[in-house]
């Protein structure tokens, strides 16, 4: 008891925050990075010594102050420099070091380049010319930012550089592995600085929300109650790209493992059963915040994508869009031609078993009307384990796109999703959530397809989220308890029965 007297406890920060409004947790330093390290001093200094004495010794021998020969002269320098070598490699910038780690080009850790920095090109300025080409103003680079959220209390600079350092080894550990096993990606993009938008590139553009009381056409004044200002605008527009926030930059930064993986040699979750290996497919798995990067991607990779599966679990439809979107783009634009599935819940099949009709967003009916494919705002969905696809309408933009055709739907039963997760699981050492489980499984499908016939295809799926909270569903899987699950045909008549009429 007597050694607990010591500890020096201060107060927890409040809501409110202290008055200088810096959350006390982010000021702390951990006793290690108080000590002075002396041990690393003392190796520099013994470092610096020896490298001098003999860069020293090598030119006296040069210049003939001292006996010797040439050979000893650049053995001596050679010493030297080797001596100073680990000073010079702690001061290349991150990327460089990724380099020198993993023997390639990988980007995408803080501090990393972005493609227009690579390319030395602006991503919104052939848009900006375009739109300036056809007469229109051209748009403010900040414009999106008309209405900022307010800051967050600044970071002090120790706590930044803590949370800087393990997580940029980690990266490179990462990649390391990566490189080793995958070979390496060059086109690795940097955190996305502007968002795209579908709207503007649809030769049909989706209908509007209506007023769940009035049920005309929505006003952004209407939304307000709802939504702040930005998010409105951000709503409503069908500006091509819009600016993403430095704060909303700097969330995506922190939560980016691995921003993109490319089995090329070794499609390692195909070897496994298929017994095939590298000739016929490539697998993309994107631990991804946006699909923009992938589209970044492909951009870099060029023809290598033209005949490209992507493949997204679907809920409400963000994950598959992110993903999906700047590949359609691409495909509108007569540059590739990819196809676009959307994976949903046997139990949940908003798509494939849903009604395209203006429906309430949730069970409530307080959110505007939308025009989307619902299983009617009353339908309670069976309960799977991918709780995040548990939803009963599906994005007003992917509707859309489904209902023009851009777009196809499947539905997957669980345990289906779990066979394929365990698979994922033991050959890549990733445990998947059980949302991105369902374009695992199509995934697999997808690929035993092009084997039996003999396509080449890249498959591309989003890995949106871990399941490490997810075990007990393992477990149950493993146990054979697992059921699967669908929708009532009764549960579902009565729902859509529901839905309002407009
Ligand atoms: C891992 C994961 N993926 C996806 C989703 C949601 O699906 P969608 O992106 O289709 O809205 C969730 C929602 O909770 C989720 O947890």
């Amino acid at each position: 008891m007597a050694a607990r007297r010591n500890i020096p406890y201060s107060v927890l920060p409040t809501e409110d925050r202290d008055e200088d409004n810096i959350d006390r947790r982010f000021t702390y330093t951990p006793k290690s990075l108080r000590r002075i390290p002396w041990k690393s001093i003392a190796l520099a200094l013994f470092l610096l010594f020896l490298g001098s004495s003999l860069l020293f010794l090598s030119y006296f021998i040069f210049t003939g102050h001292m006996e010797g020969d040439s050979t000893q002269v650049y053995g001596l320098l050679f010493l030297g420099i080797l001596a100073f070598l680990p000073v010079f490699i702690q001061k290349l910038p991150p990327s460089d070091l990724d380099r020198v780690t993993c023997g390639a080009f990988v980007g995408g850790v803080p501090g990393d380049h972005s493609p227009e920095q690579l390319s030395g090109r602006d991503p919104g300025s052939q848009e900006r010319q375009a739109g300036a080409a056809a007469g229109a103003a051209p748009r403010p680079r900040k414009a999106a930012t008309a209405l900022r959220p307010p800051r967050l209390p600044a970071v002090p600079e120790q706590a930044s550089s803590l949370h800087r350092l393990p997580k940029h080894r980690v990266a490179v550990t990462g990649r390391r592995s990566f490189a080793a096993r995958a070979g390496s990606y060059p086109g690795n993009v940097g955190v996305p600085k502007q968002w795209y938008n579908l709207i503007a590139d649809l030769p049909v553009k989706p209908p509007p929300m209506l007023h769940p009381g009035t049920h005309q056409p929505l006003n952004p004044s209407d939304l307000a109650p709802l939504f702040p200002d930005e998010l409105i605008r951000q709503e409503l527009t069908e500006e091509r790209f819009i600016d993403i926030p430095d704060e909303v930059r700097d969330v995506y930064e922190l939560w980016r493992p691995t921003p993109l993986i490319r089995y090329r040699k070794e499609p390692a979750l195909f070897a496994l059963d298929a017994g095939f290996r590298g000739t016929w497919s490539e697998v993309f798995a994107v631990v991804i915040w946006q699909g923009q990067e992938a589209g970044e991607a492909a951009r870099h990779a060029g023809e290598d994508l033209l005949q490209t599966a992507v493949l997204g679990g679907t809920g409400g439809g963000s994950n598959v869009g992110a993903l999906a979107f700047p590949f359609m783009r691409e495909k509108l634009a007569g540059r590739m031609n990819p196809q676009f599935k959307a994976v949903e819940p046997a139990a949940c099949p908003t798509l494939t078993k849903g009604v395209y009709a203006y429906d309430y967003g949730d069970t409530a009916g307080l959110t505007p009307l939308m025009k989307m494919h619902t299983l009617g705002h009353d339908f309670v969905p069976d309960p799977i384990h991918a709780g995040g696809l548990r939803y009963h309408g599906m994005a007003p933009l992917i509707s859309h796109v489904y209902e023009l055709g851009f777009m196809e739907a499947m539905s997957i039963q669980q345990t289906e999703c779990f066979e394929a997760a365990l698979q994922f699981a033991r050959t890549e050492g990733i445990i998947p959530a059980p949302e991105p489980t369902h374009a695992i499984a199509a995934a697999i499908r997808e690929a035993l397809e092009c084997k039996r016939t003999g396509e080449e295809k890249v498959i591309l799926i989003a890995m949106c989220g871990h399941g490490h909270f997810d075990l007990a569903a393992y477990d149950r899987y493993l146990r054979g308890d697992m059921i699967d699950l669908s929708h009532s045909a009764e549960k579902l008549k009565e729902s859509l029965g529901a839905i309002p009429k407009v």
